[in-house]
């Protein structure tokens, strides 16, 4: 072929950019996208520039555990508490607060999970039992030890696999159960009675601000906080309990230390959206219908695949695809070309992960802005195909 004609045929194989692009093309995997209609403008200002222990600031925190409460379905055996550090405050403040007593299983198939593998095996040195997999896998749950405090993800956000259920987790363990929920709550139904540890940050599936974590804890959490000291020191924002008691307040918005009032009305504001869906059942019902989109999307083309082997395992918020031939430079190529077009932001996977995309399929997207990306990765991809080729 000469010059020429690989120019032509290049051309010939690059299709025409789509004509209707994603109203907001927002498919983070955190922070994710904000709820619909969501406008600064729109967050009640009145607690701002004043205590966060002055009456309104404290009616406020407690107003977003209550709503959090409702929209989640916690029952009242469990504690809701706003903690300092997103979600990898909550989940370390768990791990540094509680574990020791014990030992340790800790389960990891992606990034995040590993983090927390790293934590007990360096920083906390309890030797545990690691269970890992690899991208696109789950280990064998079946082989958890049930005397052991079993540290885990509950969505892998990072590799697009998650637990299926809760049915690996015996109701007469002896562990302590610590799910990092970052990626699942509020798209799924969390089996309450499962978990003694839940962690998660408002930037997920509720497209809120990062900065604080919320911690959910179960009646034998409780009992193992006032019951345990750690060998180690702990620094005030991992402090749960004071002279052997658990500090209530803290799950009654009073915060350890001062948090963004501003991030609170911003979570408020997306918690009421959830309730005018009717909460739980509402927010699963759009993810579950967007990632149904993705998949439809993702069946049409043999380049695409999800990561994630099984679909029992498979994420409905946090979506990994395999791309045909992909590396990680074809992949920052087809993000940067869908970026520039302003068709989709923060595509590309993982930077730990295999070279792939990542589209956030949580509660906060509009299906038909799923619809509309399809023919984008079709241009996308042809695009920076015909790039690598010239
Ligand atoms: C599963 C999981 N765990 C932990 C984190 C860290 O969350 P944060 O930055 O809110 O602390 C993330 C963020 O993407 C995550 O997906």
């Amino acid at each position: 072929m000469t010059d020429s004609a690989v120019i032509d045929a290049t051309r010939a194989s690059t299709p025409q950019k789509p004509f209707i692009k994603p109203a907001r093309p927002h498919f983070s995997s955190g922070p994710c996208a904000k709820p619909p209609g969501w406008d600064a403008a729109k967050l009640a200002t009145e607690s701002l520039g004043r205590s966060h222990r002055s009456k309104i600031g404290k009616a406020r925190l407690q107003h977003a555990i209550d709503l959090t409460r409702q929209v989640l379905e916690v029952p009242d055996t469990h504690r809701i508490g706003i903690v300092p550090a997103s979600d990898t405050g909550a989940y370390e403040m768990a791990m540094w607060t509680m574990l020791g007593a014990r030992p340790v299983t800790a389960i990891a198939w992606e990034s995040f999970g590993e983090g927390w593998v790293t934590d007990a095996v360096k920083q906390l040195k309890l030797n545990p039992t690691v269970l890992q997999a690899d991208y696109g896998q789950l280990p064998d749950l079946s082989s958890v030890d049930q005397g052991h405090d079993v540290l885990f993800t509950w969505n892998g956000t990072t590799s697009g696999v998650r637990v299926a259920n809760g049915d690996w987790i015996s109701d007469t363990r002896e562990g302590l159960t610590f799910a990092d929920a970052t990626s699942a709550v509020f798209a799924y139904d969390m089996p309450w009675d499962k978990l003694d540890v839940t962690t998660f940050s408002w930037q997920k599936v509720l497209g809120g601000e990062g900065a604080h974590g919320v911690i959910i804890l179960g009646p034998r959490a409780v009992d193992r906080l006032e019951s345990y000291t750690p060998a180690w020191p702990l620094p005030k924002i991992f402090r749960l309990v004071s002279k052997g008691k658990l500090s209530e307040g803290i799950f009654k918005g009073e915060t350890i230390n001062t948090p963004s009032m501003l991030a609170v009305e911003d979570v408020i504001f997306a918690l009421e959206w959830a309730e005018t869906l009717g909460g739980l059942p509402g927010l699963m019902a759009r993810s579950d219908a967007n990632a149904s989109a993705l998949d439809a999307i993702v069946a049409e083309r043999d380049w695409l695949g999800h990561l994630a082997a099984d679909p029992a395992t498979r994420s409905r918020t946090s979506v990994c695809l395999t791309v045909a031939g992909a590396d990680e430079a074809l992949i920052k190529a087809m993000a940067g070309a869908l970026e520039k077009e302003a068709a989709a932001f923060d595509v590309a996977g993982y930077r730990d992960a295999p070279p792939g995309l990542r589209i956030w399929c949580g509660a906060t997207v509009d299906t038909a802005d799923i619809v509309a990306l399809g023919p984008w990765l079709d241009w996308a991809y042809a695009t920076a195909k015909a790039a690598a080729v010239a």
